[in-house]
């Protein structure tokens, strides 16, 4: 984790300075007066390198005057993706200083969710391949504001960086099991959290979310988080506090799928390790939301299992009777992310009636297809709640594309008809991320509820301004806007 400093913006004399040009590359304040200082050489290496001060550019200086080296950023129009390039230019240094041009908050947020690493497992990295970056310090005038802003901030990035871990790891490392116990570290942070294993999902009758887990070695839980924030607390004490309008959040966490009977082809299967990404997302938003103490109630649920092929794997045309009471034909293992959504998301609101209901999974190949890497599948049966999550993920630059979802038995849904059970788990493959949001639709009860598949956006094959390739974290930054929306 990026470690960060904010001070007042009188220049230090040596080692790293990063000093951000505007367009124009206009040399004005105090980098005008280091240029005096150096007789004139920024002055020099900006005219040399033909900087213009346009975003993405950069030129080094090294050793000038007492310095290491001085590292001038085009400095762009976003603090937070300045913050990011600053993360990027500045990732074989130990320690440096960036003369933050206005938002300094801003610059350190983007810098530090750039300047993610997951190295646990690398024991032969060479030094120069190593990200040594381990503290930035921010110059800015009023360094006193910028830290008290960047609380908040921090508390996000660090639930960006708890879902980033969780995706990141490993399928023989994270499963069900140790998911959970990770989960129940978040005690510290003030959230209330509940596990339940196995047997505790037997006897409520988990019956499609136990189908799929049924095939694995690993026993599946489901973890409830609660974070109880709202003034209306106040004046109960700890253990009598009830979740008022509660916003929920349900996440799909299957720590590794591989299709199951219905298996999947080996080329690529390894990245199925990140389909728990929707439970990964929820975690990280409760943390977030904790860690910046949200003036709000809001719960999350994840249904955590292991979709895999055995003999004692749920087999294509077994049918299963999901908590709702609905039955469920199985005809393709591999659409298993619904079968744990089904009971998650009826459970959450027969416990918590919502105010809100969203839940997040990586839950088609066919979102991709559809999408691709720009935009998260949004389903809505709230056009309210759709704009709100859409101006949300605007904000913060995770983006939302809303897709179409029919009443029940209208078009669409009437795909999922089955000829022995109440319901099949897959329509065909034309509109599959559609026909998946339809299923989910027949567990939800009247509650406003969303559906983001985020198949094409858990994990990216290449940096991005703030986002460094691998676990992308989406989704914690936009809901975490979502629910600051709605805080009082
Ligand atoms: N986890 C996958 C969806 C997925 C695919 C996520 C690629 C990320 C990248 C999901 O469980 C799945 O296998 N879906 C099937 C559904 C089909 C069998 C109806 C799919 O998309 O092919
Ligand atoms: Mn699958
Ligand atoms: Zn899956």
């Amino acid at each position: 984790m990026l470690e960060i400093n904010f001070a007042k913006d009188d220049l230090p004399q040596d080692g790293v300075l990063v000093l951000p040009l505007p367009e124009g590359a206009a040399l004005t304040g105090a980098a005008a007066a280091l240029d005096k200082t150096l007789d004139g050489a920024l002055g020099r290496a900006i005219a040399a390198a033909g900087f213009t001060g346009k975003a993405g550019q950069s030129a080094t200086l090294l050793a000038p005057g007492g310095y290491k080296k001085i590292v001038l950023l085009g400095a762009g129009k976003s603090a937070e993706a300045l913050g990011g390039a600053v993360a990027a230019a500045l990732a074989k240094e130990e320690a440096a200083a960036v003369l933050a041009p206005d938002d300094a908050a801003a610059l350190a947020f983007g810098a530090r969710l750039r300047a993610y690493t997951f190295e646990n497992y690398r024991t032969t990295l060479k030094d120069d391949e190593k990200a040594k970056l381990k503290a930035l310090t921010v110059l800015t005038a009023d360094p006193d504001a910028a830290k008290a802003e960047y609380e908040t901030l921090g508390a996000i990035a660090k639930g960006v960086e708890f879902t980033r871990d969780l995706v990141s790891e490993p399928a023989n490392v994270l499963f069900p099991e140790e998911f959970a116990d990770r989960l129940a570290g978040l005690k510290k942070l003030g959230l209330k959290v509940e596990v339940f294993d196995e047997s505790d999902l037997e006897k409520l009758g988990f019956g499609t979310m136990l189908a799929v887990s049924q095939g694995s070695a690993r026993a599946p839980r489901m973890v409830v988080l609660q974070w109880l924030g709202d003034p209306a607390h106040e004046a109960e004490t700890k253990k009598g506090k009830k979740p008022v309008n509660p916003l929920v959040f349900v996440g799909k966490g299957v720590t590794f799928d591989s299709g199951g009977i219905s298996i999947k082809p080996a080329g690529g299967m390894e990245d199925m390790k990140w389909d728990m990404a929707g439970a990964g997302t929820v975690s990280g938003l409760m943390a977030a939301l904790a860690g910046r103490k949200a003036k709000i109630d809001a719960i999350g649920l994840v249904g955590l299992v292991e979709n895999m092929p055995s003999g004692t794997a749920t087999r294509p045309g077994d049918v299963v009777t999901s908590y709702s009471g609905q039955t469920v034909e199985i005809i393709n293992t591999d659409a298993e992310g619904r079968l744990v959504l089904a009971d998650v998301l009826f459970y959450a609101q027969e416990r918590f009636a919502p105010r809100y209901m969203v839940d997040l999974a990586t839950l088609t190949g066919a979102i991709i297809i559809g999408l691709g890497h720009e935009y998260a599948g949004l389903f809505a049966n709230s056009d309210d709640l759709a704009t709100a999550l859409t101006a949300a993920g605007e904000a913060v630059g995770e983006k939302l594309w809303r897709m179409p979802l029919a009443a029940p038995g209208e078009a669409y849904d009437k795909d999922l008809k089955s000829a022995i059970a109440d319901m099949k788990n897959v329509g065909g493959r034309p509109g599959g991320s559609i026909t998946a949001a339809q299923f989910l639709q027949r567990f939800v009860n009247g509650v406003p509820w969303a559906h983001l598949d985020i198949a094409g956006m858990a994990w990216g094959a290449k940096d991005t301004a703030v986002t460094p390739k691998g676990a992308t974290g989406f989704g914690v930054r936009l809901l975490d806007a979502f629910v600051k929306g709605l805080e009082g």
